[in-house]
């Protein structure tokens, strides 16, 4: 059942900052109330059910610091969002020790914005469900067509997906391994108006050469020994519904040929039949292959390429899109703990880290296996670094969400840092994400210090006015790499 609307309160003196925000929030589906002052918002949170406080901090009347207090007081689990200006961190500082839930800066960006309420509206969601019901359902926020993510580039793939779902158009689907070619396909049919109609798979790699034209066209009786009745094809099979081949990079180029007609067409006819056959077939197909290298190395018809390639939609690795890894583990954790029986809440920071830093060759069915094992073999109600296979725990903990490239900042592996020290007791979640949020702002900083004295530390640490030996050890806390120690240069 969807959960009605969720009720965000939008508080600042500026009309114009409220008019901004409260239209992004409801055009993303929320409902929003909006104060003026400190004042008139702790009058809103008395009479409604707010599920969100997005505040200014400085207002007249009631400041965002006194509301945040306040706020607390009325109700300990509600997340409050400050509002901060560029460049007066100290105050986001004061916020989050305070227990804000975390910080956006002004001018907004749309998408942290988006991530930021989605994040805390789950976070508030979780401790209100925690004690009779463990998250089984899967986040809300952060998917579509059941496709996880929030990365810009999971963003645009969403909006792909509305203009072409419902058409009858030919899509190519490209990707390394596990990168969810198929689960896009399948979102494909499942959204269009062929949904009720048949999804039918045709693994090209796994079709013997000689029979994949009876394969996708169907047979008539006695068109090969052993032909004895007739058989419908997977194109006939597919009629009304959507037809995807997979690992089309295989197929032989002889079938390029005849699968170029079918497509042109629309018509065939069945191996050893006379009969042409009409459908109406909507076809999707993936390849994890340069098709343009094969074309060049005349593996792969130009012309079937330009056919299929009407609408391409390339899928990033997980590597590109390393900010959606925490919400896919989450989602993970939530599957296996309802298939496994388990309950699971959580993921040690130091844990968390070196999945966020790990390069997944596999992509996501690799994260997926990596977590069904891990949820296996856990025995308390957190994953710990000690659940993860050896290879993802000698990972480098990332460098982002950053200016700097994550290579640029962790090209050797480190050795694990204090975390794993750090983090035993699992503490409820609204004091991880503060946690987080502080991290994150400590990572800010001084990536952006950095970035002002061109990697120069002692510079950086005088911008900080901290000491250099502090910003050392605070850049090893946070797993950030010295500059001088890309192995460039
Ligand atoms: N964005 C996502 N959100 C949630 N689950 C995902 C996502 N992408 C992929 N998965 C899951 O990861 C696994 C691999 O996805 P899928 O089989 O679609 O990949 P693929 O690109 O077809 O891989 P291959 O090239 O190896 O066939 C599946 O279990 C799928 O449900
Ligand atoms: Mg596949």
């Amino acid at each position: 059942m969807l959960p009605e609307h969720k009720q965000i309160l939008v508080v600042d003196d500026e009309p114009n900052l409220r008019r901004v925000l409260s239209a992004q929030l409801e055009r993303d589906g929320y409902d929003v109330h909006t104060a003026e002052d400190g004042e008139q918002a702790l009058g809103i949170l008395k009479e409604h059910h707010i599920d969100l406080v997005i505040t200014d901090l400085r207002m007249p009347r009631l400041d965002g610091m006194e509301l945040l207090r306040r706020a607390q007081k009325l109700d300990a689990e509600l997340p409050v969002v400050m509002i901060t200006a560029h460049g007066t961190v100290d105050n986001a500082v004061e916020a989050l020790k305070t227990g804000a839930f975390d910080y956006l800066t002004k001018p907004f960006d749309q998408v942290e914005v988006r991530t930021i309420v989605a994040k805390a509206l789950r976070t508030r969601d979780l401790s209100a469900t925690e004690a009779s019901r463990p998250f089984h359902e899967i986040p809300t926020e952060g998917a579509r067509y059941g496709i996880i993510g929030q990365s810009p580039s999971i963003l645009d793939l969403y909006a792909v997906l509305d203009r072409v779902a419902d058409t009858p158009t030919t899509v190519l689907i490209t990707g390394e391994s596990g990168t969810g070619k198929e689960l896009v396909a399948r979102a494909l049919h499942e959204s269009s108006s062929r949904h009720d109609k048949s999804f039918i798979k045709v693994n090209c790699a796994a079709i013997p050469k000689d029979l994949m034209e009876s394969e996708l066209f169907g047979y008539e009786r006695g068109a090969f020994t052993g032909a004895v009745g007739s058989k419908p094809g997977r194109f006939e099979l597919a009629s009304g519904g959507t037809l995807f081949l997979d690992e089309i990079g295989s197929i032989p180029v002889e079938m390029q040929v005849k699968l170029l007609r079918a497509l042109q067409e629309s018509e065939f006819e069945r191996v050893g039949g006379v009969r042409t056959i009409r459908v109406d077939v909507r076809l999707i197909a993936a390849t994890n292959s340069d098709l343009k290298k094969e074309i060049a190395q005349g593996g792969f018809r130009e012309d079937l390429y330009y056919r299929l390639n009407v609408v391409p939609i390339r899928l990033p690795s997980l590597r590109e899109r390393a900010s959606d890894i925490p919400l896919l583990v989450s989602h993970f954790i939530q599957k296996f703990n309802t298939r496994l029986k388990k309950d699971i809440d959580g993921v040690e920071p130091a844990a968390l880290a070196r999945l966020t830093g790990y390069p997944w060759p596999g992509n996501i069915r690799e994260l997926e296996n990596v977590i069904e094992r891990a949820v296996l073999f856990c025995d308390g109600d957190e994953l710990h670094l000690s659940d993860l296979p050896a290879e993802v725990r000698g990972a480098a903990p990332p460098a982002f969400p950053l200016g700097f490239s994550e290579s640029a900042l962790s090209s050797t592996p480190f050795p694990p840092p204090s975390a794993e020290a750090s983090s035993s007791s699992p503490s409820d979640g609204l004091k991880e994400q503060v946690k987080a949020a502080m991290s994150r702002l400590e990572r800010e900083l001084i990536v952006r210090a950095l970035e002002q004295t061109s990697g120069n530390v002692t510079h950086a640490a005088r911008l900080l006015k901290i000491s250099r030996k502090g910003l050392q050890l605070k850049m090893k806390e946070l797993g950030l790499r010295e500059p001088g120690d890309r192995g460039e240069v």
